[in-house]
């Protein structure tokens, strides 16, 4: 929803103004009352200590942008022209809805939960100038929006964006960087992918070799994986998160209103912690770090003492992130390996089971069990749903939505990360010869605003197991930062209008004026978007 307004300035000179929120709002409505003007002795009124953070947060956005003092009061009352106020108050709604109203030159952001406050807050800042996200001061800005009424809340719970660390790592400052953009944006779930094959990128402090040896591999593929013979650049490449640098993220994350989920990729995926412990696989000789992309035969041997660790690796993982769902990977395990060890031969006959899928759940289900008695809950790739869902699992279901139609209906949880929809590791555009080289495939900002969360195939009643959905941003091809911001956005803002607002019907034009409104934002905050092609024809 989007309104032209014409305003008289000061010099009495038309101008118009336009107003867009991304992602749309649930209803916005425009009033002729007085408009709003942040002033230099603009005030922060808030209702009630709870909300300290949300008013630390708004005024180091108002102080960076304006230069204002913008003085903080724990009182609502007598609110003048010009002034915020927050106010929390109890009342129904979903968590993180909001009302933002405009009276008599007053701005009020009023939830039930301080989540809701932090998206009106959000809100706020869109309904400013551009300028507003900008790090330096704006001395010649008018700070200044029409009385506006905003009744907004998600449609979905989970509104997540996965990051691939492992393939090619990112330092905390982007990371941070990326989850004040998923702020911005009203997502709520950062799915950290730690672990892969390739790098190991998370201390663990009982196993020091998984980052000492497994964060850091001596070459690298060139080019595509496609492209025969393989080359590969020498030189040592890789990097960790500490465990003190971990909880200043998931603190940051937080003050955000952000869960992180972190992924502990088992029992494929393994490679660089099999190279730091041998004895974790099947072979007891080291693989090393794995120099290039897709599926390694590589998989964690199915013995107790290989759980035992994972249940180590975990504890210390549980102390770090907060969150219900512990991400455990679990897909594309390759069973070869399995199936040609004696050890994991006998081990099958000896729990009663019938075949190597099966082994695979009997693993899921160690950790699941783990899990649960910890007080946390198990997500994992659709593969996990074969050879039997372990109680409690959620899936996330990336080959399509079977996984998560299969799940729904069983009374699993699901969260929707279908790769035809949400992989913004893919193409954007037909061009590639235009396209920094990708995995392949097409994703386009249009198929990501199309996308549908809910499988039709799903009543009612199923359809709530959708947890709701994310989009996955897989850095085999992406070295760097600039890069990584390409492959995101806009396809980011088409997601978190996706999973924010999700209307029946769905107006692509309307959301492109939107975004060409938007990408004056991320370009104040330096994103190396990529410019649709529906703003290059023009
Ligand atoms: C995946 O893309 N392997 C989950």
């Amino acid at each position: 929803m989007r309104f032209f307004i014409l305003l008289f300035c000061s010099s009495l000179t038309l101008y118009s103004q336009e107003i867009s929120l991304l992602p749309e709002p649930t209803e916005m409505e425009l009033k002729t009352g007085e408009a709003f003007r942040l002033h230099k002795n603009s005030r922060l009124l808030y209702s009630d200590s709870k909300l300290k953070n949300e008013v630390k947060y708004l005024k180091n956005r108002i102080q960076s942008a304006t230069g204002f003092k913008f003085s903080e009061k724990k009182s609502i009352k007598k609110a003048k022209k010009g002034d915020v106020v927050l106010k929390l108050q109890n009342g129904k709604g979903v968590i993180g809805s909001y009302r933002l109203e405009v009276k008599e030159g007053v701005v009020e952001i009023s939830a039930n939960t301080t989540t809701g406050v932090f998206y009106g807050i959000q809100s706020l800042q869109q309904l400013f100038p551009a300028q507003m996200y900008a790090s330096k001061i704006q001395e010649k800005e008018d700070w200044s929006f029409p009385a506006v009424t905003i009744e907004d809340a998600p449609v979905f719970e989970w509104r997540g964006m996965h990051l691939d660390v492992a393939r090619n790592f990112r330092s905390v400052f982007y990371v941070k960087r990326f989850i004040d953009l998923m702020a911005m944006h009203k997502l709520n779930v950062f799915h950290w992918h730690l672990t892969e094959d390739q790098g190991w990128r998370i201390e663990i402090k009982k196993y020091p070799k998984l980052t000492e040896i497994g964060a850091w591999r001596d070459s690298t593929l060139i080019g595509h994986m496609r492209d025969k013979p393989h080359q590969f650049k020498q030189g040592r490449t890789g990097g960790f998160y500490t465990q003190k640098e971990i909880k200043e993220v998931v603190q940051y994350a937080q003050q955000r209103h952000i869960t992180i989920v972190p992924e502990i990729e088992m029992p494929g995926h393994a490679q660089a912690a099999i190279a730091a412990y041998p004895e974790l696989g099947n072979t007891g000789v080291s693989p090393g770090i794995r120099p290039m992309w897709g599926i390694s035969k590589e998989i964690y041997n199915p013995e107790e003492t290989t759980i035992a660790f994972l249940k180590d690796v975990l504890d210390e993982v549980l102390a770090l992130f907060p969150s219900t769902y512990i991400h455990i990977g679990g897909d594309e395990a390759k069973k070869d390996q399995w199936e040609s060890s004696k050890r994991a031969q006998e081990l099958l006959k000896e729990r009663g089971l019938h075949d190597m899928h099966e082994m695979q759940s009997w693993f899921i289900s160690q950790i699941d069990t783990y899990l649960t008695a910890k007080g946390r809950k198990l997500i994992g790739w659709d593969e996990i749903l074969e050879g039997g869902l372990a109680d409690g699992a959620a899936v996330m279901s990336w080959r399509g939505d079977k996984g998560g139609i299969k799940a729904a209906k069983a009374g699993h949880k699901a969260v929707m990360a279908t790769n035809k929809y949400t992989y913004f590791d893919k193409y954007q555009s037909k061009n590639k010869e235009n396209e920094p080289l990708s995995i392949g495939g097409l994703v386009t900002l249009e198929t990501v605003y199309h996308f549908q969360p809910i499988p039709k195939e799903l009543t009612a009643n199923e359809a709530k197991n959708i947890m709701g959905a994310q989009g996955q941003l897989w850095s085999e091809y992406i070295v760097s930062d600039s890069h990584m911001d390409y492959m995101a956005f806009p396809r980011v803002c088409a997601l978190a209008d996706v999973v924010w607002s999700n209307k029946e019907s769905r107006n692509y034009k309307e959301f492109l004026t939107s975004l060409e409104q938007h990408l004056h934002r991320l370009a104040i905050l330096n994103i190396n978007y990529r410019m649709p092609d529906e703003f290059k024809k023009k």
